[in-house]
């Protein structure tokens, strides 16, 4: 299959921006900020829009890399993938020939591998490169390979790249994972609607952007439901329709934002935010010392008059929703390098998520790294200016945080990792009165 059709995948942003952020710190952020729709919710929505050959329509899209990749991807398969205007996505998969995501493709994203259940539960096969992703620790996909085995797909492993197949349908069936795994779940229920029978998918990852999910496949005909907290239940159906749907906020962003004010003290808006994704950040918030107040759509948060003496050192450790998110680790250890005391860090989803933490040293913060999955942070931390590169997505915007809140000028080169999940986040920064460019990659 693979050779079937002359390889052709080729991505190359349409307007490639200056690599380096060059910001001058020390300014408190004001005003009002709108979140954007979620990255982990939209990449999974228009993945499930292969389900049927019917038009979907996807609203509150974040313009970001990851989705300009996963349209790429889409329409190399020969789906029809439109942007009609800005936060607008129109999917329709009625001819879809070509059952491959090459290496390429897995590499610029890891998430390109949530097209396996759907492609295999509605095609019968597709073969899929082993994704390569984000340089944060090892991150295997042998959990969603083994829930598409328990559901009778046949899959085998060769230079790189899953070959998979399923005779006949798809079959519905227990899937028990090890662990809590997101991507793997949301796979699993996928690949759960179009197959025969009844599918029960525990633990099930309890984070807002797999129940968005589920929220769009039932929109789509698809009988879906979270009958337990970590409990997702399916029963298959032969057909689903289009469907229109609006992705919730992302929730990283907004406490990339919430950390944005509390570090430079500012005071701040956030609107379109959903306050119920972030009670974790909240609470940490609430024992550091700075008052946020939720409303329906709207986040307040008030820094100003507060100084590291009134800010006090917490323990956090991530986990899975409704733990600390991961996704949110970085931003909240900028957030400990403001506040008096040692806090304790203890990242306890993935490995190698603590590294990044070199670099924020290079910022004068004090911290020790004990191992793959600690830190003690040691503060309150006067940041200072400093060149610094971006590794990875999270630590990236962190790095920003971080120089915003430092004073002087500061260099941090690797602006791509940020623009995969943040929408215009320099220009967002702007508006709130930081001083943010980007620039060619050189001092
Ligand atoms: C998703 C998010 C990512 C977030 C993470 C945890 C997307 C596109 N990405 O990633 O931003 O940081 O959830 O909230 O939604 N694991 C295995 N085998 C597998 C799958 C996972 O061992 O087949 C392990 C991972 O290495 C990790 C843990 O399970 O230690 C949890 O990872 P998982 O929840 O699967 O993360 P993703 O869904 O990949």
């Amino acid at each position: 299959m693979a050779d079937a059709r002359p390889f052709h995948w080729e991505y190359h942003p349409e307007t490639p921006r200056p690599e380096t952020f060059r910001i001058e710190g020390g300014r408190p952020l004001r005003g009002t900020v709108n979140v954007s729709g979620a990255k982990n919710a939209a990449l999974k929505l228009l993945a499930a829009a292969v389900l049927t050959g019917e038009r979907c329509r996807l609203e509150n899209v974040p313009e970001i890399e990851d989705v300009r990749v996963m349209a790429e991807v889409l329409r190399d398969l020969g789906v029809v993938v439109d942007h009609p205007e800005t936060g607008v996505y129109e999917i329709a998969a009625g001819d879809v020939d070509w059952l491959f995501i090459p290496l390429e493709a897995a590499a610029k994203m890891r998430a390109s591998f949530i097209l396996l259940g759907p492609l295999l539960t509605r095609f019968g096969r597709v073969i899929i490169s082993n994704p390569g992703g984000d340089r944060i620790g090892r991150r295997p996909v042998n959990l969603h390979v083994d829930a598409m085995r328990a559901m009778g797909a046949e899959i085998e492993y060769r230079n790189g790249y899953y070959y998979a197949q399923a005779p006949g349908r798809l079959r519905g069936g227990e899937i028990r994972f090890p662990q809590v795994t997101v991507m793997g779940t949301e796979n699993a229920m996928l690949a759960a609607t179009l197959a025969d029978g009844h599918t029960v998918i525990r633990p099930a990852a309890q984070e807002p952007e797999v129940d968005d999910l589920a929220a769009f496949l039932c929109e789509m005909g698809a009988d879906v439901e979270r009958t337990y907290p970590d409990t997702i239940e399916v029963h298959g159906t032969r057909r689903l329709r289009g469907a229109t749907h609006r992705v919730l906020p992302d929730r990283i962003e907004t406490g990339t934002f919430l950390i944005s004010a509390a570090v430079t003290g500012g005071t701040m808006r956030l609107e379109n935010a959903a306050c119920k994704h972030v009670g974790a950040l909240v609470e940490v918030f609430e024992k550091v010392g700075i008052p946020v107040h939720c409303a329906d759509t709207t986040i307040d948060i008030d820094a100003s008059g507060l100084t590291p003496a009134d800010l006090r050192a917490c323990d956090i450790e991530t986990a899975p929703y409704p733990g600390l998110a991961t996704d949110l680790q970085s931003p909240t250890c900028v957030l400990l390098t403001q506040a008096s005391g040692t806090s304790r860090v203890h990242e306890g989803v993935f490995e190698d998520r603590i590294e990044w933490l070199g670099e924020l040293r290079k910022l004068g913060a004090r911290i020790d790294i004990e191992d793959t999955h600690h830190a003690a942070i040691h503060g309150p931390s006067q940041l200072r200016g400093a060149e610094v590169s971006i590794s990875d997505l999270r630590a990236g915007a962190s790095l920003i945080l971080a120089a915003l809140a430092a004073q002087g000028p500061s260099l941090i080169h690797g602006a791509h990792h940020v623009e995969r999940g943040y929408e215009n986040i320099d220009r967002k920064f702007q508006q709130l009165g930081a001083s943010i460019a980007r620039s060619a990659d050189t001092a």
